[in-house]
């Protein structure tokens, strides 16, 4: 143990939190850019509103394929070249999206096919996004010393939510003081530019991070896995571990089902509550409710530096406890904090009363997220798997997150014209069943090797 080489640990691991910064800010940076995008390929065509809904939304789109396709990917060419293939779309989405028009278009001269170009670039944006959501939690808990795994895959959410914050800043610094008319024509091109230099990092950054030994030892790689284990472990420790991992590579065929069906149910039910709870609800629609409590338009700066704050410092509670309390306290915890913000709110809106209480509930709906199913989520997707299940059974839980999050995201107007008040309740009512959920089917995992994870399996 006293052999570790923390510095190393941490680099490697930050570097995988590059896909996380990312996925916070390919998801956020359409918030600044898509008035304009609304004034040049919208209102330009002469398009409805459906289409300017779909238009914001097609990322989504591709982290469902993105999801899909990561198990394929991260089974089949390792999970370093699955991060590195992340950030090539990164770098392309950034690129394509803010000049849809390349190659085949006038630039500043709306049509269809500009329209259809800027919808591809964001779907392969999603795609990367879908991608590094399941390959950035698998590398760094295939890489991690068990009794910190939590830890380290909680700094992965702490990426996610500062990468919103820092794009926030970044569309906030390009939009400011400029007219309308450049913002409209020139400044949305440069928010989704900006990202290519994050993207370009990660890119860069990924030649110096190792594959993970349990993917090397997977594929009979074990000298390599061994180095990688020697690497962070110190040299000791690292047979042991190794021996362990082979143990379970020649236990089990690798078929989906080898370990019963609870358990990818189990994983599907844990990224679908993780949704339906409502997070993203929260997320993208604060501004309308913090405008709706009469905060004057140029107040969403103060409501996001809040939200900023609020987020970080609640995953970093989530970040300081997840290894100590273990994973299931943290999961309750935010279970019931959410269910009370979120049937407050239901009852405020149901009484129209709209104002300060409103926000004190967001937020404490939002911390409660923020310290629990935020970052604990990912951390047990991405350790209840046995090894050699691990990649196909993310792909399958991530693939259901970005498909429950487009239908919490797509559902929402419509549920909240029939009963504002309703459908805050019934997102409260989902937090209540997140609780049941990890009461009755979740096993801790604090301080197991993945190893140890896979004997609570029966095999078949
Ligand atoms: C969730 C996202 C959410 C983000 C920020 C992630 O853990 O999967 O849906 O937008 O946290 O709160």
């Amino acid at each position: 143990m006293k052999q570790r080489n923390s510095l190393y640990l941490f680099g490697i691991t930050l570097v995988a939190t590059l896909g996380g910064l990312l996925f916070g800010y390919d998801t956020a940076v359409i918030s600044g850019a898509e008035k304009s995008i609304q004034a040049y390929l919208i209102n330009g065509l002469g398009l409805n509103s459906w289409i300017h809904g779909a238009t914001v939304s097609s990322a989504l789109l591709g982290c469902i394929i993105g999801g899909s396709i990561s198990g394929w990917i991260a089974s089949g060419i390792g999970r370093k070249k699955a991060l590195f293939i992340a950030a090539l779309l990164f770098f392309l989405t950034a690129l394509g999206s803010g000049n849809p028009e390349f190659l085949f278009f006038t630039k500043g001269h709306a049509s269809i096919g500009v329209l259809l170009m800027f919808n591809f670039y964001r779907i392969l944006g999603g795609i990367g996004v879908g991608l590094a959501s399941a390959v950035c939690p698998m590398y760094i808990s295939e890489i991690a010393p068990a009794d910190i795994r939590g830890k380290l895959v909680s700094i992965n959410q702490f990426a996610i939510v500062f990468g919103i914050l820092v794009v926030y800043f970044i569309n906030w610094g390009i939009a400011k003081g400029q007219s309308l008319e450049w913002i409209n024509s020139t400044g949305w091109r440069w928010m989704f530019i900006s990202g290519s230099v994050p993207a370009g990092i990660f890119a860069i950054l990924l030649f110096f991070v190792p594959e993970t030994p349990r993917y090397l030892a997977l594929r009979g790689r074990e000298a390599e896995a061994l180095n990688v284990l020697k690497k962070i472990n110190g040299p000791e420790h690292a047979r042991e571990i190794l021996k362990e991992i082979e143990l379970t590579v020649e236990k089990s065929s690798g078929k989906l089902f080898d370990y019963g069906r609870t358990i990818i149910i189990i994983g599907i039910l844990l990224a679908v509550f993780q949704q339906f709870v409502g997070i993203n609800v929260a997320m993208y629609y604060a501004p309308r409710i913090f405008e709706s409590m009469g905060a004057a338009k140029d107040a969403s700066m103060l409501q996001s530096v809040v939200m900023g704050i609020v987020n970080s410092i609640f995953t970093v509670i989530a970040i300081l406890t997840v290894d100590k309390w273990g994973r299931k306290p943290l999961l309750y915890m935010g279970s019931v904090g959410m269910a009370i913000g979120m049937f407050a709110i239901g009852i405020l809106a149901f009484f129209k009363i709209i104002g300060i209480l409103t926000l004190v509930f967001i937020i404490i709906y939002t911390a409660s997220f923020t310290m629990s199913w935020g970052p604990v989520c990912w951390v047990l997707i991405s350790e209840i798997f046995p090894n050699k299940i691990r990649g196909k059974a993310v792909a399958i839980a991530v693939a259901a997150m970005w498909a429950a999050n487009f239908l919490v995201s797509s559902t929402y107007p419509a549920m909240m014209e029939i009963s504002s008040g309703g459908t805050y309740c019934v997102y409260g009512i989902m937090s209540l069943l997140s609780f049941i959920f990890v009461w009755k089917m979740i096993p801790e995992t604090k301080n197991k090797t993945l190893e140890e994870i896979e004997t609570l399996w029966k095999k078949r």
